[in-house]
């Protein structure tokens, strides 16, 4: 099918009027089996950037969320309030769970910042499954994505608390979509903590299909050190991918490494962003 993708969250912002940028993700998807709203920042901005961009909000059929993190899900109370009516709210299972951010001897809860019970009296209506499933013909989600290479190992300040003390949180709920074009695959990440190649590998062996058209989000790859950096980027010059758009999570440094390897086939992400496939 036909898919255009218009990143309306993210670090950085320049060359749209009237937006905000912020430390988020989100990104409105327009398919010829209706539209879809993936993540919402991390709040007060979503509506504006959304008027701005000139992109219709209210149309959206569903809401998708990569992961529990407050930078995806901040802004989902203020998309229900605006909406004013039910919606489907598609996630992992994991969405609703406890976790935190080490910084500085300090943790700080990471999670959504809202009751789940908020939310439903907000018109949300949660479908939550682990599973790789289509939620429309042509557009999956690809549920937790089996970790199958051995350097992306996921972010250590990143942690939940178990009984005997804080472990890293293996964020095992991260998810992306995956909608099939006659291009090939058209993925979208959230912030790919699940790893970029194990998730781009997870989609190609699950539909069969073996051409990546685009693969646009964050890749967390500038912060997880520079051996999965490098060993992400030479595996992902070892896959056919038509247009690498990278942002967010992602850093400045290793975009700039993207850039380096990908030439005319990067796009730096920003807010106003559009990818067609
Ligand atoms: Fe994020
Ligand atoms: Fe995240």
């Amino acid at each position: 099918m036909k898919v255009k993708a218009t990143v309306l969250i993210d670090n950085y912002a320049f060359g749209s009027h009237g937006v905000f940028a912020q430390h988020g993700w989100a990104v409105f998807l327009e398919t010829d089996q209706g539209n879809y709203l993936l993540d919402t920042g991390a709040g007060k901005i979503i509506v504006n950037n959304a008027q701005a961009l000139g992109v219709d909000l209210d149309s959206i059929l569903g809401i998708i969320l990569s992961h529990h993190h407050h930078d995806h899900t901040g802004g989902l109370l203020e998309v229900l309030e605006h909406l004013r009516r039910p919606i489907p709210v598609y996630a992992h299972p994991g969405l609703f769970k406890d976790s935190f951010m080490r910084k500085d001897g300090e943790f700080r809860h990471s999670g959504i910042p809202f009751r789940r019970e908020v939310l439903e009296t907000k018109g949300a209506c949660f479908d939550l499954d682990a599973a790789f499933r289509e939620i429309a013909p042509g557009l999956w989600l690809t549920g937790a994505v089996p970790r199958t290479t051995s350097y992306e190992l996921g972010e250590p300040r990143q942690v939940i608390r178990q009984e005997e003390g804080f472990i890293q949180d293996p964020l095992e709920e991260d998810l992306s979509v995956v909608i099939r074009t006659e291009g090939g695959l058209f993925v979208v990440l959230g912030c790919a903590h699940a790893g970029i190649v194990n998730t781009l590998r997870y989609a190609m062996e699950r539909t069969g299909e073996t051409r990546i058209h685009t693969v646009c989000g964050g890749t967390h790859l500038g912060l997880l050190g520079e051996t999965q950096r490098e060993e992400s980027i030479r595996d992902l010059k070892a896959l056919s991918i038509g247009c690498l758009g990278v942002s967010h999570c992602t850093g400045m440094q290793a975009a700039l490494r993207m850039a380096q390897e990908f030439g005319e086939r990067f796009v730096f992400c920003k807010v106003g962003a559009v990818f067609a496939g």
